[in-house]
């Protein structure tokens, strides 16, 4: 059983939904929880509820151990307090779940800059307010874990969705880059791309939502979170009781040295078709060692991991 006993974990916009999920799983095994969310809509806007309050009760009478906390992740300032608050009540912090999230879908003629602002604030800021502060702690202690959420929908697009993607795939460079910067310190960070039952997604998912109890995506962050575990820089999809890796993997592709403006246009139908996998680069210089390959005169050279 995966028991986080003595560690402190740090759910955002744990209110509802599946952040409400995780943080009453993570309180059952053990963890003290710091429950954070502002209690707004689905579209970001408050309206006066208290969530975090509640999720809190809910912990306690079922003997776990959680503090609220009512800063909103879309200010440096909120996430610093947050990251305040878990030490100051629990002395400590080992897991940060990114999870706070909010929606305006619009077709990108009708999304207005105000709605940018809000959705980038709270996805995209809002990693970043909680993972500044967390990070010093993490590297001081010389460990910690971070699940951040990101989502299928940035990954691989929908329509009227162009701000919450471009915040949701900023998440996965975020998390690459933190991965490999953690891993000198004993952190690690990945990002779940979750499809669950929630208000967010009341009108997604058709007959498909009565399997997608957000338990089963509850299991895998868990499971990422957990000191036992190894994973780190992957973007795992998780629902509905299938759990998988969303890969980042760079195509064979086509090699010319002499390519020029006619022969690029003449390949480049069957280079935006290619579906064969050349690698799964770790990182970024894997990806530009693939050029290097190419050239024999290279072949005692390699692009250096960095
Ligand atoms: N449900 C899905 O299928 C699905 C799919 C892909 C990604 N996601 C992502 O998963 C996360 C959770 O979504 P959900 O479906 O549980 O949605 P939800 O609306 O049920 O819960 C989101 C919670 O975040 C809180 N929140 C919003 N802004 C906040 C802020 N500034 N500070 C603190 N809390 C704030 C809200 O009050 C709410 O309680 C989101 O990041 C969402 O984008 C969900």
């Amino acid at each position: 059983m995966l028991d986080f006993t003595g560690q402190v974990a740090i759910v955002t916009g744990a209110g509802n939904g599946l952040g409400r999920r995780y943080a009453l799983d993570l309180a059952a095994r053990g963890a003290r929880v710091v429950a954070n969310d502002i209690g707004v809509g689905v579209d970001g806007v408050a309206n006066d509820d208290s969530p975090a309050r509640r999720v809190v009760e809910e912990i306690r009478a079922a003997g776990g151990e959680a503090v609220a906390a009512e800063a909103s992740v879309a200010s440096l300032a909120g996430g610093e307090a947050v990251v305040a608050q878990a030490v100051a009540a629990f002395g400590r912090l080992d897991v940060l779940v990114n999870n706070a999230g909010i929606a305006r879908t619009n077709h990108f003629t009708d999304v207005r800059y105000a709605d940018v602002e809000a959705s980038l604030s709270v996805h995209l800021l809002g990693a970043f307010h909680l993972l500044l502060p967390a990070w010093r702690h993490f590297v001081a202690q010389g460990g910690g874990a971070v699940v951040n959420t990101t989502s299928a929908v940035g990954v691989f697009g929908q329509q009227r969705s162009s701000v919450y993607a471009a915040g949701k795939m900023g998440v996965v460079g975020l998390t690459r880059v933190l991965a490999l910067e953690g891993t000198a310190h004993g952190v690690r960070v990945n990002a779940i791309a979750p499809v669950a039952q929630s208000r967010m997604a009341a009108d997604v998912y058709g007959r498909l939502n009565d399997k997608l109890d957000p338990a089963f995506v509850s299991a895998v962050v868990l499971a990422l979170a957990h000191p036992s575990a190894t994973v780190t820089g992957e973007v795992i999809s998780a629902g509905g009781g299938r759990v998988s890796r969303l890969l980042l993997a760079a195509t064979e592709g086509h090699f010319d040295p002499s390519l020029d403006d006619e022969s690029a246009a003449a390949v480049l139908s069957e280079v935006a078709a290619d579906e064969r996998v050349a690698a799964v680069p770790s990182c970024a210089m894997d990806e530009i060692d693939l050029i290097r390959a190419n050239y024999p005169d290279l072949a005692d050279f390699r692009m250096a991991p960095r």
